[in-house]
C-alpha cells in the first residue's frame, strides 16, 4: 500500500510519522513545494526506523507528482496554518488555490486513491475537492475531510478531564462543521463505558466541556503560536488505518451529503463507516431538536464559506 502526504509541515510530517510507525503502508511519499524540505523530513523520519522498528519506506520529493503515482491514499495538508487570533475561515483564499492545484495534480496520477483533506477551512476545502473529483469521474465516497476525528478526540480529552477517568473508556463524537462556532459536541450521546456521561456531569459542567472542545484548536494556537500537529497527525493516522486495514470504524468525518441529515450539496461532518473504499456508509443519528437546529446553523455557516470559493 502506498500513501502520499502533501505538505511536509508540522501536520504532514507528524501524519507521515504516525502512518509509518503503524506499518500499514509499504511506502509513504511526502511532497512539498519548498525545495528539499520533504526530502529532509522523510530522511529524518526514515532514520527512526531501526529504533522504532518499522519497515515503511519514506520518500521525500519537491513537487514531483510522478513519484506519488498509484497511491492508495492521498493526504492533503498543504496550506497555511492559523496564527493566533485567526479563524480557520480567514485561510480560505490562499488555501483554496493551493488545494485546487495539489488535488488536481495528485488525482491525475492516482485516480483510484482515496483523498483525505486536512487543509483549512477544511469543510470548504473538502467541498472544493469533491467538485474537482466529480469532474474527474471520481466517486464522492473517495473524498473525506478530517475534522471530526480530531474534534472528537479533543472532546474525549475534555470529558476525561471533567470526569477524571481514562480517555480510552470514553465514547463521544463531534459532528457538524470544523469551526470554533460550527462544531457540535454530542454531549447527550457521550458515554463512559456505555454509561451516559450526563449521569455524572451536570448540565453546566457538560456545557463547559462542550465550550472548551469547540475552542480546542484556538486554545492550542494561542499557546503554540501556530496550530497543533500531534493530535491532528494521530487523527489522520486513525483514518488512514481504517482505510488501509478496511477496519470499517465509525469516524465522524466531513463528507458530501445528498439529503442525509436534511442537507444537500455540502460537505460537513457526520459519522461515517470508513473502509477500503473510502466512506462506505453514513450513520444516521436520531438528533434531538436542539441538535438538529445546531446542525442546520452549522450547515448554513459552511455554505456561506463555500460561497467564497
Ligand atoms: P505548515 O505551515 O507547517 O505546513 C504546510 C506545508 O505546506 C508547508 O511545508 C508548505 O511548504 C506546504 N505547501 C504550501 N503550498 C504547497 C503546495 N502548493 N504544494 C505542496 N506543498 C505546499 O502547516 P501545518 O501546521 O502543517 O498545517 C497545514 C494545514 O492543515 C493548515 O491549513 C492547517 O490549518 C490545517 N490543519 C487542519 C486540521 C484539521 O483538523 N483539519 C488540524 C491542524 C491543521
Amino acid at each position: 500500500m502506498k500513501v502520499t502526504v502533501i505538505g511536509a509541515g508540522a501536520v504532514g510530517a507528524t501524519a507521515a510519522d504516525n502512518i509509518a510507525r503503524k506499518q500499514i503502508a509499504s511506502e509513504v511519499v511526502i511532497l512539498d513545494i519548498k525545495e528539499g524540505f520533504a526530502e529532509g523530513k522523510a530522511m529524518d523520519l526514515a532514520q527512526t526506523a531501526s529504533i522504532e522498528g518499522f519497515d515503511t519506506k519514506l520518500v521525500g520529493v519537491t513537487n514531483d507528482y510522478q513519484r506519488t503515482a498509484k497511491s492508495d491514499v492521498i493526504v492533503v495538508t498543504s496550506g497555511l496554518p492559523r496564527k493566533p487570533g485567526m479563524t480557520r475561515e480567514e485561510l480560505i483564499g490562499i488555501n483554496a488555490g493551493i488545494v485546487r492545484t495539489v488535488v488536481t495534480n495528485a488525482l491525475a496520477v492516482s485516480p483510484k486513491a482515496i483523498i483525505l483533506i486536512v487543509s483549512n477551512p477544511m469543510d470548504t476545502m473538502t467541498y472544493l475537492t469533491y467538485q474537482i473529483a466529480a469532474e474527474m469521474g471520481i466517486s464522492k465516497r473517495k473524498v473525506i475531510g478530517m475534522g471530526g476525528a480530531l474534534d472528537s478526540s479533543r472532546f474525549r480529552y475534555r470529558l476525561g478531564e471533567a470526569l477524571n477517568v481514562a480517555q480510552s473508556d470514553l465514547h463521544g463524537m463531534v459532528i457538524g462543521g470544523h469551526g470554533d462556532t460550527t462544531m457540535i459536541p454530542l454531549t447527550r450521546l457521550a458515554t463512559w463505558n456505555g454509561i451516559p456521561v450526563s449521569r455524572f456531569l451536570s448540565g453546566e459542567k457538560l456545557k463547559e466541556v462542550s465550550d472548551k472542545t469547540m475552542v480546542g484548536g484556538a486554545t492550542l494556537t494561542g499557546l503554540l503560536g501556530t496550530s497543533a500537529w500531534y493530535a491532528p497527525g494521530a487523527a489522520i493516522g486513525q483514518i488512514v488505518e481504517s482505510i488501509l486495514r478496511d477496519e470499517k470504524k465509525i469516524i465522524p468525518s466531513c463528507v458530501y451529503l445528498n439529503g442525509e441529515y436534511g442537507q444537500k450539496d455540502i460537505c460537513i461532518g457526520v459519522p461515517v463507516v470508513i473502509g477500503r473504499n473510502g466512506w462506505e456508509k453514513i450513520i444516521n443519528l436520531r438528533l434531538s431538536n436542539a441538535e438538529k437546529e445546531a446542525f442546520e446553523k452549522s450547515a448554513e455557516a459552511v455554505r456561506a464559506m463555500n460561497a467564497a470559493l
